[in-house]
Formats: C-alpha cells, sequence, structure tokens
C-alpha cells in the first residue's frame, strides 16, 4: 500500500526511481510522483494513474541531480488526483515528502498550520509534513532536528522520506508502522531506500530493514540511524540474496499466471525443506516442543486470502491435532476483546507480513501476554520481527495482486504443522502422519495435471465473463475454497460472487437462484458427496446454470453438470489444494477477456498497511 523510493548516487536519478516505482507499482497505482534535486533546485513532477504516466510526463525533461524520492500511491486522504500525488511540498517548494501510512492526528496539526498562516493544497494528510519541517527550520538550528521534531509530533503508522534544498546531498526518513528498507552499494557509492525489497534488487547489495521508531538520513555512502530519543542506533546490513527472475515475468503475461504455475515447484520445494525422512521439521521455528504441547487453544488471525487459509487451518489443526482452533479476522479480533486464556497461542498469517490489521492483531494477542506465532512469507517484515515464532511459507516473492501461490504454500504449511502438533501431542498416530505424507507428496504432479487442462476452464471463462453474478459453494474443507475462488473472482474480475457452505445455501441465500444464475460447486470424492450432489439438485431444480470442479470419473456429477473441470482424485482434506488452482485460472481467464488489469486490480494494493 503505496511504495516509496529514494536514491542517492551516479546513475541517472529519473530513471532509477522510475524502474523502483515499477517495481513497487503493485503496492498501489491512483497516482505517483517523483522529487529531485537537481541543481541545490527542488523539482517536483507527479501524474494521475500508473507509472507510464508519470514517465510520460517527464520523457523530455533533462534532470541534472543525484538524489531523489519517488511514490506510488493507493489513495486513503484525498481523491486520487495530481494534487494529492505525492511528493508533497511546503509553500516555497524547498521541501518534499513522501509518505506511507496514515497520520492519524493530522486533521488538528492542520488546523493549527492553517491557523499559523499555512496554506494547503492538498486533501492528504501527508502535506502536513513539509510544513511542519518548514516551520521547525525556523526554530531548530539544522533540517535534521526540524525532521525530527516533526516526527515527534505523528501519530499513526508512516514510513517517510524527504529531500530538500536545505540539505541538497540528503534524504531523511522515518520509519513508524509501515515497511521501510535501507540498502546500499558500496562499490559505486550508491545509497537507496524503498519500502519493499523488490524495488531493490539487483542494484543495491545490502539491506537493512529499519524497525518501528527508527529514523535518520543518508547520502551517497553513509548513514545516521536513530531512535525516538535522538541517539544513535547501530546498523546491520544483510547481503540481498534475491535474484531479479523471480520479481519479473519471465514467459507469462502476467505475474499472476506466472505464480499461478509456479505451484507445483514450490510444493515441491516446501516438502523437500520441511520432510526429511519421513520427519517434519521447522528450522526457523524456535519455539520449543516443551511449549508447543501445552498448548490448550489456536486462536488464528489473519485478512483476506490469508484467513481463508486460516478457515482451513482451524480444520487441519482440530482434526490432526485436536487443539481447539477459532479462525477470525484480524480486524475483528483485534477490537472484540476476545475471551483467552493463559494456554491459548495466537497463530498470525500473512503473505507480506505487514498487514496493519494482523499486525494490529499482534499487539492485541501481546498486550494479554498470550505467545505468537506467525506463518509469512516475508521473514524480514514487521510481522515476523514481533512474534515469537514464525514459520516461513517458502512461498519465493509474490508480486500479483491477488494472491495465489501464497495461499497453497499457507495450506501446506498449515496442514504441515497439524501434522507436527499432531504427533507432538500424541493424538495423530504414525501410521496417520505416514499416510497423509504420502498423500501430500502427489500433490505437485495432480497440480500439473491441472494446469496442462485449461480448455474447459477457458470455455467456462468464457461463458463467466459475461455474467454478472455468480456462487461459490463447498463444504467443509472445501467451503473455504469457495470463499477463495469467489474472492479471486470478484477482485480481478469485478463480477460479483458470493460463497456459502452448501448445505447453509438452502436456509435462504438459494432464493438468489434463477435462470442462468452461475453457481459453481466444489464436489471432491469424499464421505460428504452424496449431501453435495443434494446441494446441486436443489439448485438445478431452480435452473441455476451447474458448473463443477469434479473428481476425475465422476460421470454422475459430470453429466448433471452444465460446465464442468475435473481434479484427480486425492483425499478430502488434502482436495482444497487442487480445487482451488482451476478457480484461480477460471478467476484470471474471465478477467482476462474482460479486459481488465490482472496484475493492478482496481482499488487494490498488495500490501494494505492501513487499519
Ligand atoms: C487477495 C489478497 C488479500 C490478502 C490480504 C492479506 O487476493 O491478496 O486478501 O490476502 O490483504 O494480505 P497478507 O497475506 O499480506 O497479510
Amino acid at each position: 500500500m503505496c511504495g516509496i523510493v529514494g536514491y542517492i548516487g551516479p546513475k541517472s536519478l529519473d530513471s532509477f526511481l522510475i524502474v523502483g516505482l515499477k517495481k513497487l507499482e503493485y503496492r498501489g497505482y491512483d497516482s505517483a510522483g517523483i522529487a529531485i534535486i537537481d541543481k541545490n533546485e527542488l523539482v517536483v513532477r507527479k501524474s494521475t494513474g500508473k507509472i507510464v504516466d508519470l514517465e510520460k510526463l517527464i520523457e523530455n525533461d533533462k534532470f541534472d541531480g543525484h538524489v531523489g524520492i519517488g511514490h506510488t500511491r493507493w489513495a486513503t486522504h484525498g481523491a486520487p488526483t495530481k494534487i494529492n500525488a505525492h511528493p508533497h511540498t511546503n509553500q516555497a517548494q524547498t521541501i518534499a515528502v513522501v509518505h506511507n501510512g496514515i497520520i492519524e492526528n493530522y486533521t488538528n496539526l492542520k488546523k493549527d498550520l492553517i491557523n499559523e498562516g499555512y496554506i494547503f493544497i492538498s486533501d492528504t494528510d501527508t502535506e502536513i509534513i513539509a510544513h511542519l519541517i518548514e516551520k521547525y527550520l525556523k526554530t531548530e538550528k539544522n533540517f535534521e532536528n526540524a525532521f525530527y521534531q516533526t516526527i515527534l509530533l505523528l501519530e499513526g503508522k508512516f514510513a517517510i522520506a524527504a529531500v530538500s534544498e536545505f540539505e541538497p546531498e540528503k534524504i531523511f526518513f522515518v520509519k513508524d508502522g509501515a515497511p521501510l528498507i535501507i540498502a546500499r552499494n558500496t562499490t559505486v557509492k550508491e545509497s537507496f531506500l524503498a519500502s519493499d525489497l523488490p524495488a531493490l534488487v539487483p542494484i543495491a547489495k545490502e539491506s537493512c530493514y529499519l524497525e518501528n521508531k527508527q529514523w535518520g538520513y543518508m547520502n551517497n555512502t553513509d548513514f545516521k540511524l536513530y531512535n525516538w530519543n535522538h541517539e544513535p542506533v547501530k546498523l546491520q546490513f544483510i547481503l540481498i540474496d534475491l535474484k531479479i527472475e523471480q520479481f519479473e515475468k519471465g514467459k507469462y503475461e502476467h505475474f499472476m499466471l506466472k505464480e499461478i504455475h509456479e505451484q507445483p515447484s514450490m510444493i515441491r520445494r516446501i516438502l523437500a525443506n520441511r520432510i526429511k525422512d519421513g520427519i517434519i521439521s521447522f528450522n526457523e521455528f524456535k519455539v520449543g516442543d516443551e511449549k508447543l504441547k501445552k498448548i490448550g487453544r489456536i486462536l488464528i488471525q489473519a485478512s483476506g486470502t490469508s484467513l481463508i487459509a486460516g478457515k482451513l487451518g482451524k480444520m487441519y489443526l482440530e482434526n490432526n491435532s485436536r487443539i481447539y482452533t477459532e479462525a477470525d479476522f484480524s480486524s475483528e479480533f483485534r477490537y472484540r476483546n476476545p475471551l483467552v486464556e493463559g494456554d491459548t497461542m495466537v497463530v498470525g498469517i500473512s503473505q507480506s507480513g505487514e498487514t496493519a490489521d494482523t499486525i494490529a492483531g499482534i499487539h492485541e494477542a501481546k498486550s494479554k501476554f498470550l505467545r505468537v506465532i506467525s506463518f509469512v512469507n516475508n521473514v524480514n517484515s514487521s510481522m515476523a520481527r514481533e512474534s515469537d515464532g514464525i514459520i516461513d511459507l517458502l512461498a519465493g516473492p509474490e508480486i500479483g495482486v491477488a494472491s495465489t501461490k501464497a495461499y497453497t504454500a499457507q495450506l501446506v504449511n498449515l496442514f504441515l504443522f497439524s501434522l507436527y502438533l499432531g504427533r507432538l501431542n500424541g493424538n495423530l498416530s504414525e501410521t496417520e502422519l505416514e499416510r497423509n505424507l504420502k498423500e501430500l507428496m502427489t500433490i505437485p504432479e495432480k497440480i500439473e495435471k491441472i494446469l496442462n487442462n485449461i480448455d474447459p476452464i477457458i470455455k467456462i471463462a468464457e461463458f463467466l465473463k459475461d455474467q454478472k453474478d455468480t456462487i461459490f459453494l463447498g463444504r467443509t474443507f472445501n467451503y473455504p475454497t469457495s470463499l477463495e475462488g469467489s474472492l479471486k473472482l470478484k477482485e480481478i474480475s469485478y463480477i460479483h460472487a458470493s460463497a456459502y457452505a452448501a448445505g447453509e445455501f438452502k436456509h435462504g441465500p438459494i432464493a438468489l437462484v434463477s435462470e442462468n444464475l452461475p453457481v459453481i460447486l466444489t464436489v471432491p470424492n469424499s464421505e460428504i458427496r452424496p449431501k453435495i450432489l443434494s446441494n446441486l439438485m436443489e439448485v438445478k431444480a431452480r435452473l441455476g446454470k451447474i458448473i463443477t470442479i469434479v473428481t476425475e470419473g465422476d460421470q454422475e456429477i459430470i453429466d448433471l453438470s452444465d460446465y464442468h473441470i475435473t481434479i484427480p482424485d486425492i483425499e478430502e482434506s488434502l482436495s482444497p489444494l487442487l480445487a482451488i488452482i482451476p478457480l484461480q485460472l477460471l478467476a484470471y481467464y474471465t478477467a482476462l477477456f474482460k479486459g481488465c488489469n490482472v496484475d493492478k486490480p482496481r482499488n487494490l494494493a498488495k500490501s494494505v498497511t492501513v487499519e
């Protein structure tokens, strides 16, 4: 949610900032802008729309500077207009700031500044920062102190970078609640900052993730880092060991398609990493077995797709380890004063590890002195650093705004964790463990089979692209599949999609069914299949259009379907790992046929860093 970049060094500044912003565009794409110190003068350029629009705007500019910042916006305060685009400046246009997050007390600060004669041109919360720095420059002896006095006043969650004509060789920065990384390449005397690693790969060589309430400044060779008392903090740079290919689409048209296709190899990698000689281990996980044995209850809190994985995680944990588990929206968990006991363990699940709602949930758990573990894809994220133990999702970078491979990585890791706990507390026998692992090992090949048979999916997508409403149904393990399938469809194709537990559908929502309403049912081979068959018949009797995700060879269901997609046979509990693949592809192709921007769906951002 909002991307920030900063660069000091010998390279062409506008090109670095533009390239960096393009790599962060998944964080927001309402508008974009850059601020450059050009021969000691501040130059700002901004435009609405995507980074390519900004690129066009500056194509004839000849900048001569080596200090600059840039921003790609996901609007919070103020419409996505040019005026509201970042960077924001003071009236004299000598100070420019970019900001990710929210300044919660900006209304009062703005009122005071207006009373003191400062003139505002935007509706954003960010603009106050430039005015405040200017105000403090009148009383403080230097820019550093003026920046410090300003950030002390700010309440909320933010990452900010600032440049100014007063310190033309430096970029100032602060992090409190939103991600910020500083980085360097010492061989060519370059310094960088960014809200996420993709902007830095492959140019920066070493990075340092800032902690909350850290701030400072950098020039092309040096960094100063301070805590909230303005005391120096030791910097710890680590080598960036990611490859550029991980952040590129390669032969695929979209990141989403690439990431869907990466799932078999990703699952093979996770299994190879976690299972050695039939024994499950989580090397990075630092919570000892003795502590895990004492868990009486598990409370999963997460958002969006990660919560849907959590709902399946609940079933896995209850089935395999028999530990009572709940799964709740982070945004609800945080504010509903949940009933917990000392032996409750709170589990956060997140691809980014930076979701503000989920981090707030972790803070809530910590305030109740509960043990917190997180399943995260970014092991350097805020969530990872604030948890007592982490499980690395090992999905690799996920760039497509609609989560796909992170979801299946979450399911595999949650399933393995449930087996691990089950063995630990004696609720799962060695034979059951072996059977589950054996079944799990078949998943990558079965997913490959689905990926190699997309014709039926394309046919359904062609039908779906003209529909306004759809319904997704599933039972038990595949109720979450219907939630995730419907979320994928609505977020990238903008077709309305509701998901229901198939057995519950008849208790009201079935009123929605009329002729040709597409109803997408997941019907795996399972004990519950006869019940889902009845649910299917209920829809069919009301002339709904039946689309099924069905086990190969299940002719009865196939014959009842208007359209169907087959998946290989698998144990019911693992069928969501197969059933979700055609639903991801269905959403992808439907959006594609509708002409939607698959990797940058409207109104969305990859990492939601505001509550
Ligand atoms: C949906 C999607 C979102 C995220 C949610 C949580 O495709 O990507 O629903 O799952 O915003 O994000 P993380 O997992 O980063 O906490």
